[in-house]
C-alpha cells in the first residue's frame, strides 16, 4: 500500500521492487533508456476518461503518480504457476533471452503494445515499437522474429520458422513435456494474473476532488482541474510534475514543499482546430502523433502534419512519449 510515507521521489520502480517485492521488474539505468523497467498501466484518461492500456518506464514515475492506475508487471502476464503469456513463450522458444535481465522489459513492452492495438499489428509496426529498449547478450535478430510473429501480416519465413518451433516438445510450467497444442491441463494453482493494484485508501480527497497526500516536508497533489493548480501554487515554493520523464535527466532528489502532478488535468490534453491546430501543452506525444496521422489524412490543409508525425516518431520511444506532454 501506497502512502505518506513515500515521497515524490520513490519511483514506482523502486516501489514495485522493494516494497511490493515484486522483482521480475529490473532496473538499470534509471533515465528512461534501457527499457528494463517498463510496466504495463490500465488507466483512465483525460480528457474523456477513456480507459486505456500503455506502458510506462516505471523508473520515471512517481509512485505517487499512480492513484487510479492499474500497473501490470511481468509476474501479472504470466509466471511459472499459472502458466506463460504466448509472448513470453515464444520469446524464449525463438532464443530471445539470454542472461534475461532485459526480458521483463521486452515482454512488457510488447504486451502493451499487442493489447492496446486489440492484437491488430503489422510487422512493420512491430519492428518500429522497440527503441526503448535494449539487450547486451541476445541480439536482436531472435527477439525481433520472436514478437513479429505475432504479426498479422507475418511472412512466409517466420510463419515456417514458427511452424518449426511450435512442433518441438515443450516442457509446460507443471513439468509435463507437451507438444504446444497439448491438452494437459496443469494441476497448478489456477490463478489469475497477478496484477499489482493500488487500494485508494491512503491519500485525502478534498472537496475539489484533487487528492493530497503529506509525505512530511513535501505536501503532493494530483489535481484534475486548472484551478486546482493555482490554489496549490499558492502554498509556497512547488514544482509542476506530468509525465515526470525529466526525472531521467535532472535525478532530481529534492523537492519543495509542494509537488503539484497535473498529468490528468483534462483541459490540458484538449485540442482545438480552426485554422490553426492549437494543441494542449499536456497532451502525450504518442495522442499527438496520432491526432497528426488523423487530421493529415483528414484535412488537406493539414497534410503536412504527416511529416511532422514521421519525424516525432525518431524522438524518444513509446513509453516515454506516452508520458511526456509537448509542452
Ligand atoms: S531503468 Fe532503464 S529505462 Fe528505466
Ligand atoms: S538477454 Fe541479456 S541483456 Fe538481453
Amino acid at each position: 500500500m501506497v502512502d505518506g510515507k513515500y515521497g515524490p521521489d520513490v519511483s514506482l520502480n523502486e516501489f514495485i521492487r522493494n516494497v511490493a517485492d515484486y522483482r521480475g521488474t529490473k532496473a538499470m539505468c534509471h533515465e528512461g533508456g534501457c527499457g528494463a523497467c517498463v510496466v504495463a498501466v490500465r488507466a483512465p484518461l483525460p480528457p474523456n476518461n477513456e480507459v486505456k492500456l500503455f506502458s510506462v518506464n516505471s523508473c520515471l514515475v512517481s509512485v505517487l503518480s499512480c492513484h487510479g492506475w492499474e500497473v501490470t508487471t511481468v509476474e501479472g502476464v504470466g509466471n511459472k504457476t499459472m502458466g506463460y503469456h504466448d509472448i513470453q513463450a515464444r520469446l524464449a522458444k525463438f532464443n530471445g533471452t539470454q542472461c534475461g535481465y532485459c526480458t521483463p522489459g521486452w515482454i512488457m513492452n510488447m504486451y502493451s503494445l499487442y493489447e492496446s492495438k486489440k492484437k491488430n499489428l503489422s510487422m512493420k509496426e512491430i519492428e518500429n515499437s522497440f527503441a526503448s529498449n535494449i539487450c547486451r547478450c541476445t541480439g536482436y535478430r531472435s527477439i525481433a522474429d520472436a514478437f513479429k510473429s505475432f504479426a498479422t501480416d507475418i511472412d512466409d519465413r517466420l510463419k515456417n520458422k514458427l511452424i518449426d518451433l511450435e512442433d518441438l516438445d515443450f516442457v509446460k510450467p507443471c513439468g509435463v513435456n507437451c507438444k504446444t497444442k497439448c491438452q494437459h491441463k496443469c494441476d497448478k494453482k489456477d490463478s489469475k494474473p497477478d496484477e499489482n493494484k493500488e487500494t485508494d485508501d491512503w491519500f485525502v480527497v478534498d472537496e475539489t476532488n484533487k487528492i493530497v497526500v503529506d509525505c512530511g516536508s513535501t505536501k503532493f497533489y494530483k489535481v484534475f482541474d486548472l484551478n486546482d493548480i493555482f490554489q496549490a501554487m499558492e502554498h509556497g515554493e512547488y514544482r509542476l510534475i506530468a509525465g515526470n520523464t525529466g526525472q531521467g535527466v535532472f535525478h532530481v532528489s529534492n523537492y519543495p514543499s509542494t509537488v503539484i502532478d497535473i498529468f490528468n488535468v483534462a483541459v490540458l490534453k484538449e485540442y482545438s482546430m480552426d485554422v490553426n491546430l492549437i494543441l494542449g501543452a499536456g497532451m502525450p506525444l504518442t495522442e499527438m502523433m496520432e491526432l497528426f496521422l488523423k487530421i493529415s489524412g483528414e484535412n488537406e490543409e493539414f497534410s503536412y502534419l504527416k511529416q511532422f508525425y514521421d519525424h516525432m516518431d525518431l524522438v524518444a520511444h513509446i513509453p516515454v512519449r506516452n508520458r511526456i506532454g509537448d509542452e
